[in-house]
């Protein structure tokens, strides 16, 4: 099966660099590659035939001003939507409880929910107790998860330069998915050309979310190249 690699932009790039960054990566083909752009760039991207996905959007049918919903989502033919990242939930408080319902009605649109979990550095010699709070919770009462991707995601990873080690992160993945069958699992949190050769060896992960690096274009398909070993 081939690696999903998630492209999480989030709030970076100014829209020069957008633009430059749109005319050299349209000329590659990226199946399995989902960018998600921040969202007043988000057009751009779609006219360019890339696959799309958003950083977030609304937990139910509402009206609420600044924010996304999921038949928005869908009339832009947008197929995936990144749920309950840790800097929602850190900056933003977002919850166990919203997370779940963002999940159900992205399911409902048809829509792959893309669910971050991970635990603090802290509760590193816990993780598995950690994560497997977020999961119970992100997915009370959802029956069919074949379509949704967790990354696993420890918070102290991100945008640090830390990683976890391999056997860490390798065995959090064979607990996500001896727990939840059928799901796919991704490692987020750091990944850089770097690293990536390395990362990429373990063997039970689907793929990989990459944040920072996903806005350096040359870096970005260095890591794609790596990851789809070409
Ligand atoms: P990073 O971000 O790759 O910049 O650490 C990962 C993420 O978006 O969670």
């Amino acid at each position: 099966m081939n690696k999903i690699i998630v492209g999480n932009m989030k709030n970076f790039m100014n829209f020069d660099e957008v633009k430059s960054y749109i005319a050299k990566i349209k000329l590659e083909k990226l199946d399995n590659v989902i960018l998600c752009p921040t969202n007043i760039y988000i057009p751009y991207f779609i006219n360019e035939n890339i696959k799309v996905g958003l950083q977030n959007f609304l937990e139910e049918d509402k009206v609420c001003t600044g924010e996304i919903s999921p038949i928005q989502a869908k009339s832009l033919n947008i197929n995936y939507v990144i749920i309950g990242h840790n800097e929602r939930r850190k900056n933003l408080n977002e919850t166990n409880e919203v997370i779940n319902k963002k999940i159900k009605i992205a399911l409902e649109n048809n829509i792959t929910p893309i669910l971050c979990v991970g635990e603090e550095f802290e509760d590193r010699n816990n993780s598995k107790e950690k994560i497997n709070i977020q999961l119970k919770e992100c997915l009370k009462d959802i029956e069919n998860k074949e379509n949704i991707i967790v990354v696993y995601e420890p918070t102290w990873a991100i945008g640090t330069n830390q990683i976890p080690t391999r056997q860490e992160i390798s065995d959090n993945i064979s607990f996500i998915k001896d727990t939840y069958h059928n799901i796919k699992v991704l490692y987020g949190g750091s990944i850089n050309e770097n690293n990536i050769e390395k990362l990429n060896k373990i063997e039970n992960l689907d793929g990989f979310l990459i944040g920072k690096a996903s806005t350096k274009l040359d870096e970005f398909l260095n890591i794609i190249k790596i990851v789809e070993n070409k």
